[in-house]
């Protein structure tokens, strides 16, 4: 894997790459990765000749209280991986590279934005629009990868992708689960023995309100499920357990099955999933 931390090195790169009629794969990441990354990665594989990800910690999605210093860092373990994974080029730039002038123009999709994650960390999805719009005039890839465990992020990334015309095919991977059905993700690190025991409650809660769903009943009742296995486990804070429309993050529309999401804090960990019900 080639590393790349410069803006014009990787526009060139990416240039040469174009030039030689190879399309590109591009799955943006943060880093700290897992089997969650990887597996967007190996699906990076099989759609392009050459895979480029970015290994880079925006500080415009992350609210001053928010831990954005703590994050976990971890670039030489991550070129590992990613080498492993047979990933060509990681674009893994420092803040200054990327946002030299400081903040300055910013994008954001409107409504869809501002809603649960959005409405729970305000700026947050405008600071990931804003870097992944910059990352793909940098990288110009033909299709990115996204997963799916972050749904609201993926379904604000392609309104903007779809807003700005950008000539992008954006691909949601599902979520990769621990056995005990725990969504990987970065900040699971920050979680306890203890914590890390409790935390499988998000899952159990999806489970629990898809079934109820299924078995008929309406959204309304389907939080109500999810609310009630959360309210069973000490320590849990739930922020919201919601039935969405899975397109705008609204209630859900008639006759289409919702998708069900779903966020909470352990000790000082907030933690997201979702779960897609059938019709
Ligand atoms: O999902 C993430 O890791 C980040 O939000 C992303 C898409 C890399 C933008 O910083």
């Amino acid at each position: 894997v080639e590393l790349i931390v410069t803006v014009p090195e990787m526009r060139a790169e990416m240039a040469r790459v174009r030039a030689g009629g190879s399309g590109v794969a591009f799955v943006p990441t943060m880093g700290a990765l897992h089997e969650g990354h990887l597996s967007l990665m190996r699906a990076a594989r099989d759609a392009a000749d050459v895979v480029a990800i970015s290994i880079y910690v925006n500080p415009l999605q992350f609210s001053p209280r928010e831990d954005l210093s703590s994050y976990p860092r971890n670039l030489g373990r991550d070129l590992e991986l990613a080498r492993a994974e047979g990933v060509d080029v990681a674009f893994a730039p420092s803040t200054e590279e990327m946002q030299p002038r400081g903040r300055t123009t910013t994008i954001g999709v409107g409504r869809l934005a501002t809603v649960l994650e959005g409405a729970a960390r305000p700026g947050h999805f405008d600071g990931v629009c804003t870097i992944v719009a910059q990352l793909f005039n940098i990288v110009m890839p033909d299709v990115a990868f996204f997963g799916q465990k972050d749904a609201q992020q993926t379904a604000v990334i392609e309104r903007m992708v779809s807003d700005l015309h950008y000539d992008i095919v954006i691909y949601a991977r599902p979520t990769v689960r621990a056995p005990d059905g725990l969504a990987l993700s970065s900040r699971n690190a920050y979680l306890n023995a203890d914590e890390r025991a409790r935390a499988t409650v998000l899952f159990r809660a999806l489970q629990a309100g898809a079934e109820r769903w299924s078995s008929g009943a309406d959204a309304a009742a389907a939080e109500e499920e999810m609310r009630a296995v959360v309210a069973g486990v000490d320590g849990v804070v739930l922020d919201y357990a919601r039935a969405v429309d899975r397109d705008t993050f609204d209630a859900p529309r008639a006759g289409r099955a919702p998708l069900l999401v779903i966020a909470a804090r352990i000790g000082g960990t907030r933690l997201i999933d979702n779960l897609a019900v059938e019709a």
